[in-house]
């Protein structure tokens, strides 16, 4: 992967912030269950899985997302494989890729094989599963993907601190590149998040939120 890493520090239990966002990558309090409650159960999954699912998320990061999402495509024993493609402006180093999973014992196994396979061209292929990092600013390189998800992990950075992540205009992009009642959902219940994928032709629900926030967002194409 090429492009501008990512610049960290560390905060209490070891996560990850990013110096240039200011912002953790996942929760200060639960990153695993965080990423289930929002990204797994706001996409309806396991339960939509089946070979040749495709997901793809806004926002690659350390990884625990897919990691996530291929512990539970592994615990639900699925045949086949599923496909992950991830939009990612700046990647991390291996190094601290390593270090902020560390938090997660229970994704030991998988995060040790994401972070040996991970090439240079965020390629990685296993039996079970592949997955592409795209690099580049997602505003970039989401129109000139030819692939289309069935469920999508909108992970930016909060909408305050990121809205580049968040635009009406990538919103389109996204629902441009969801199969016909594909999904969506995010941890995020800004309005002008919603607005943005309801004027790009999805139906949005604000959903329970995880831990101390209230609500988050689920949206489906119909
Ligand atoms: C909350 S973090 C994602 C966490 C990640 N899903 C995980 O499992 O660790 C947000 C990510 O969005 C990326 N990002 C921010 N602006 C971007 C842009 N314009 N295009 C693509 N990626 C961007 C950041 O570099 C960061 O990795």
């Amino acid at each position: 992967m090429q492009g501008q890493r990512a610049e960290l520090e560390w905060r209490g239990g070891g996560v990850p912030v990013s110096v240039r966002f200011d912002d953790p990558y996942f929760s200060l309090e639960n990153g695993l269950a965080e990423t289930r409650h929002v990204f797994l159960d706001g996409n309806d999954l396991p339960a939509r899985f089946r070979d040749g699912f495709s997901i793809a998320e806004l926002g690659f990061g350390t990884g625990l997302n897919f990691l996530t999402a291929w512990a539970a495509w592994r615990a639900a024993g699925i045949a086949g494989a599923f496909h992950f493609t991830s939009f990612e402006a700046f990647p991390m180093a291996r190094t601290d890729m390593e270090a902020a999973l560390a938090a997660f014992p229970d994704l030991a196994p998988l995060a040790g094989a994401l972070v040996d396979a991970l090439g240079a061209d965020g390629r990685a292929v296993f039996a079970d599963a592949t997955l592409h990092v795209v690099t580049g600013d997602a505003r970039d390189t989401l129109p000139g993907w030819d692939g289309k998800a069935e469920a999508w992990f909108l992970d930016g950075f909060s909408p305050a601190k990121n809205p580049e992540m968040w635009g009406a205009d990538l919103m389109a992009d996204v629902a441009r590149h969801t199969t016909p009642h594909g999904t969506a959902a995010t941890y995020t219940a800004a309005g002008f998040v919603r607005r943005g994928l309801e004027a790009a032709g999805f139906s949005v629900l604000r959903a329970p939120g995880f831990g101390r926030k209230r609500h988050m967002t689920r949206a489906a194409l119909t």
